[in-house]
């Protein structure tokens, strides 16, 4: 496994593996990686001639007021545990290589980028949509993998590649969660025990939903109602949204018909989590 810190670096081995007709995965990340990170990895390595992992706490997808500053970071455990699933080659750049004096580009994306979490982070999908295609320019993977955990990402991302025809395929890999249903998320870390135990509920809560629409209920107004009693249960849980909304472009649905994603976003303290779930037939 080799590390690539600089730009220019990744540039030319990006340039050379088009050349000579590799087919590269590329994985994302920004590090501190888990479970669900290294399912990225494995899917990535058994599909792909080689694999890139970048690891980029991406500072301008971070508001004001986040995590920016205290996001978990590991370069030496990511390493480590990137090699452990035959990562080729991890990608850890310098902000100020990736993001020089000066540097002007923005992308936005409307419609969807304008609901769920797009509406409580501004200038979060921008700063993600920016670098990612960036990464895309310098890897030039045929393929690239982001995790259904951060189900409206994974939309945006795939709207991005047909809207600017870039020539790689995005790929969503279901969610990882730890046993008790929890999601996996680097930012797990944060909560205390207390939050940890009543972070169940959103699992849960999700469940209920699935049992719903199993039963036949398209009743998005019901679904999300017993999505929030369940939730309301935990009296540490402050719910940001819960929402039904079209898989691709992210728009709320009244009654789903055809296949939908009901997210969610939850504060536990000042820990906030995202989880979801599709319903119904991919079309
Ligand atoms: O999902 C993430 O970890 C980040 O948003 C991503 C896709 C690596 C872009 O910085």
């Amino acid at each position: 496994m080799k590390l690539v810190k600089t730009v220019a670096e990744m540039q030319e081995l990006g340039r050379l593996w088009r050349a000579e007709g590799k087919k590269v995965g590329l994985v994302p990340t920004m590090g501190y990686l888990h479970e669900g990170h290294l399912t990225l990895a494995k899917e990535a390595v058994a599909n792909n001639d080689l694999t890139v992992m970048s690891v980029f706490v991406n500072p301008i997808q971070f508001g004001a007021n986040e995590d920016l500053d205290v996001y978990p970071r590991d370069l030496a455990g990511d390493i480590a545990k990137a090699e452990s699933v035959g990562v080729d080659y991890v990608f850890a750049p310098e902000a100020r290589d990736m993001y020089p004096k000066g540097f002007a580009a923005s992308i936005n994306l409307t419609g969807v980028t304008e609901t769920l979490c797009g509406q409580s982070r501004p200038g979060h999908f921008q700063g993600v949509c920016v670098v990612i295609t960036k990464l895309f320019n310098l890897v030039q993977p045929a393929n690239a993998y982001f995790g259904q955990k951060d189900g409206q990402q994974l939309a945006v991302l795939k709207k991005l590649a047909k809207d600017f025809n870039m020539p790689v395929k995005i790929n969503g890999v279901p969610i990882v969660r730890e046993a008790d249903g929890l999601a996996k998320s680097s930012r797990n870390v944060y909560l205390d025990e207390e939050c940890r135990r009543q972070a169940l509920v959103l699992s849960q809560s999700l469940a209920v939903a699935k049992r719903l629409y199993d039963g036949g209920e398209r009743d998005a107004e019901v679904i999300k109602a017993a999505v929030r009693a369940h939730i309301e249960t935990a009296p540490l849980a402050d719910i940001e949204y819960i929402e039904i909304v079209d898989a691709l472009t992210m728009q709320p649905v009244a009654r789903p018909e055809q296949q939908v994603m009901l997210a969610l976003a939850v504060r536990f303290k000042t820990t906030r989590l995202i989880d979801n779930i599709l319903l119904g037939e991919e079309v």
